[in-house]
């Protein structure tokens, strides 16, 4: 049983787009790092072409790329274990992307949730490739044959439909796709520091994220200004604030009570990733909290934590020959099976 699970194909992607927070490192990279000491058979992918599907400058595309990339090679992405490249380096996703669209009904794009959030956030540019997002996405999973993917909740129609895509590929043809499963990551999703009634994302400006870069005293700049509430007690537990946050919608009046105790629970569960789960059930016992310490307190473990990373970071910055190297040589080892996968579809299709 142990060993065929260390036999498991897992592929994920993560778009390249403004500077990975410890959002998206808790989310996703924390959980790749995983899987690849765990000696899965891991492929790692910069999905760029997933990326111009919202609005974007070109003129930093590149720049977001290669820094993605730094920072997955710093944070512990191991190109010897694992195949780690950049999408558009390995142009069959987009070939077998439109084969793909041959075989799924437009009635299943309709209905993906990302698409109507994003076509309602961009309303001057919905674009096909938006709407064809989860396809190039069925693409990338199964060119591969993956079968674990490890995204977080919002990607989970994703993953459904490329299990759905893979099937009606194998019923219109024959029987050569794998099933796929979507792997949940069992961390808290982080919350923004300065509204804490959000996620934790890039969208929400500089101040409202901790980037993987930002040096100690940034990071104590900005946690310094985490909104929480005023007591020091913690009034709700974390299944309380989930259900009144899911119906706040209709009661506005909490709104500044419910966001201060989320910001006092995102402050907790960073405490425990970052520090530990005993630190954080000290503080939780010692009420009330003072949270000018405790925000200094989840500033310095987050500092330490990325301590490593940090001094990794600033070596491969100094030397971009080399990361374009191992994307290279990532490209070319994801393409050798690429190249299979297309081989066999042609024929399978009947073209070439
Ligand atoms: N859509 C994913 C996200 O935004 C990124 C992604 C692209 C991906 N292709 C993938 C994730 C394939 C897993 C597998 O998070």
């Amino acid at each position: 049983m142990a060993t065929q699970k260390s036999k498991l194909i897992v592929v994920s992607g993560i778009q390249p787009s403004g500077r990975l927070h410890i959002g998206n490192y808790v989310g996703a990279v924390q959980n790749w790092l995983r899987l690849q000491n765990k000696g899965y058979r891991c492929l790692f992918f910069i999905a760029d072409y997933h990326s111009i599907t919202g609005d974007y400058d070109s003129a930093e595309k590149r720049e977001q790329v290669m820094n993605l990339a730094i920072d997955l090679l710093a944070l512990g992405i191991n190109p010897k274990k694992c195949t780690f490249f950049v999408q558009s380096h390995v142009p069959e996703h987009t070939e077998l992307c439109w084969i793909f669209n041959t075989v799924t009904p437009v009635s299943f794009l309709e209905r993906m949730t990302q698409f109507k959030d994003k076509a309602g956030q961009q309303d001057k540019n919905i674009n096909m490739g938006l709407f064809d997002y989860p396809v190039l996405q069925a693409a990338d999973i199964l060119l591969y044959k993956g079968e674990l993917i490890p995204v977080g909740v919002d990607q989970v129609q994703h993953v459904e439909l490329t299990r759905d895509v893979g099937r009606f590929f194998n019923n219109k043809y024959d029987t050569y796709f794998p099933e796929t499963k979507a792997m949940l990551t069992d961390v808290p999703k982080l919350r923004s520091i300065t509204d804490p009634l959000k996620k934790m994302s890039k969208s929400l400006g500089e101040k409202s994220y901790v980037a993987l870069t930002d040096s100690p005293e940034e990071i104590a700049n900005k946690l310094k200004r985490a909104v929480t509430e005023a007591t020091g007690i913690i009034s709700m537990t974390e299944e309380e604030l989930e259900h009144a946050m899911q119906t706040h919608a209709d009661s506005h009046a909490d709104d500044e009570k419910l966001r201060g105790m989320a910001g006092v629970w995102n402050l907790l569960a960073m405490l425990k990733i970052f520090g530990s789960e005993d630190e954080a059930d000290r503080i939780f016992a010692a009420q009330p909290i003072r949270y000018g310490d405790l925000k200094m307190l989840v500033a310095q473990r987050i500092a330490e934590h990325f301590a490593e990373f940090r001094k990794n970071r600033a070596i491969l910055a100094k030397n971009p020959e080399k990361v374009r190297r191992i994307l290279a040589a990532g490209a070319k080892k994801a393409q050798k099976i690429a190249k299979a996968t297309m081989k066999d579809v042609r024929k399978t299709i009947g073209v070439r």
